[in-house]
């Protein structure tokens, strides 16, 4: 008899215990992410940042557009990366930090709560070693001459509201290597920037970037256009509605079918007398990584639709190279079509090894399902290379085509310069 009641006491206590616990992990969690998410680092850049560090070179002299260009381009590379994501992922489960996760949760509370200090702000930077390695090498690589600026494929910060994300940024780019002081530096708008976040978003990005978001770079034989993807994609529903969003995708990228009005992207594209036409652009058409299914989503209206308008009106003007990322790894797709009874290519190129964690390669039997549904919905897309890799590309354009180099960054002792890929567009 008295076993049972033990039994029972015991039993009661337990779930007592198990109820206590759930109640605490609920309020544990939900602390974490209101601070975490909370207003405490978001602000303007300018408050924080002194103007030097983003009054960067902006602009070629005149004389460089009547040439072709060689240009270096990166993508993904995000100071700030949260420990959130970092500690999902198992290749990072060894790493003594993560181990150490819970002893710096309180760092971190502190840190989202009252602002931090600089130090404790780089602690949950999971992806610094490797992304300092390719910013050293990409500095390398400028300081040996020959390139005449970089482009950026998006995602240049973790949180493009947070003004001491665009601090780090700059001080790692601006000051300890000063790659931005060296060549001009033209970016594509990432969805992690929040460009189109009307308060603080906005007014950092353009205050880093100004007039950077539609725009356009014309050389002897190539016009570059750069194009902001957030109005396809509002993830975070910056803009006051799909309404909003969905006039300025056909103010900029493509009108409506009966409009006698072009837009800014079709009167570029009809303009440019240049033999090679690239389009630099933070999601990519086509993909086979984690984001390869951003199209099905409702991060904007009938994204399905819009995707076959863009491909379309790039088929109709023979654009050769898109330039893209997101996807946190190395890819190489090319879209086969015909037109007027010609096979043409339309290469897309997803650079997105900058420094942010590398992402594990998506297995061949989902990119094959994935392949054969853009298939179904006319794109014959063939994946001719994909890398789990750091990375960045040199892009070197010629009369007659455009060459592709990919080198590789490794994580050894001594930086190399391997060439992981390498194609030429004609
Ligand atoms: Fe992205």
């Amino acid at each position: 008899m008295s076993g049972r009641l033990t039994n029972q006491f015991h039993m009661k206590f337990t779930i007592d215990f198990l109820k206590k616990i759930r109640v605490f992990s609920i309020i544990y969690v939900l602390v974490f992410l209101i601070l975490q998410n909370g207003c405490a680092r978001k602000g303007f850049v300018s408050e924080s940042v002194p103007p030097h560090l983003y009054d960067f070179k902006r602009e070629l002299p005149a004389l460089t557009h009547k040439r072709n260009p060689v240009f270096l381009v990166y993508g993904d590379h995000r100071p700030s990366w949260s420990v959130a994501e970092g500690f999902l992922d198992k290749r990072n489960w060894s790493k003594i930090r993560l181990l150490l996760f819970p002893f710096y949760l309180p760092g971190l509370l502190f840190n989202t709560t009252f602002g931090g200090t600089a130090y404790l702000r780089r602690l949950p930077d999971v992806g610094s070693k490797m992304r300092k390695r390719v910013l050293n090498q990409i500095y390398q690589e400028v300081s040996n001459g020959g390139i005449d600026f970089i482009a950026h494929t998006g995602d240049i910060v973790e949180n493009g509201t947070y003004h001491t994300q665009w601090e780090d940024f700059l001080i790692e780019a601006g000051v300890e290597k000063p790659v931005m002081k060296l060549v001009p530096y033209y970016p594509a708008p990432g969805n992690h920037e929040r460009p189109n976040e009307a308060v603080y978003g906005k007014y950092n990005y353009d205050t880093v970037f100004p007039n950077s978001r539609f725009y356009t770079k014309k050389f002897k034989d190539v016009v570059l256009i750069f194009l902001d993807s957030g109005i396809l994609f509002d993830q975070n529903r910056d803009f006051p509605s799909f309404t909003v969003q969905d006039s300025l995708y056909r103010k900029y990228l493509v009108s409506e079918p009966d409009s006698k009005k072009a837009s800014w992207l079709e009167e570029q594209l009809t303009s440019a007398q240049e033999k090679q036409k690239i389009i630099l652009i933070h999601h990519p058409l086509f993909s086979y990584g984690k984001h390869s299914r951003n199209w099905d989503k409702t991060w904007g209206l009938n994204l399905i639709q819009k995707r076959k308008e863009i491909t379309q009106l790039f088929q109709k003007h023979k654009v050769q190279l898109i330039i893209a990322g997101h996807e946190h790894y190395y890819e190489h797709n090319v879209l086969k079509y015909v037109s007027e009874g010609k096979n043409y290519n339309m290469h897309v190129l997803v650079t997105g090894g900058g420094g942010t964690p590398i992402r594990p390669l998506v297995s061949l039997s989902k990119v094959n399902k994935w392949l054969d549904e853009d298939m179904q919905e006319g794109y014959e897309v063939e994946m001719v290379n994909r890398a789990e890799e750091y990375h960045y590309c040199i892009i070197s354009v010629t009369e007659n085509g455009i060459n592709i180099e990919v080198i590789r960054v490794d994580d050894g002792e001594i930086e190399n310069r391997i060439i992981l890929d390498e194609f030429l567009i004609r």
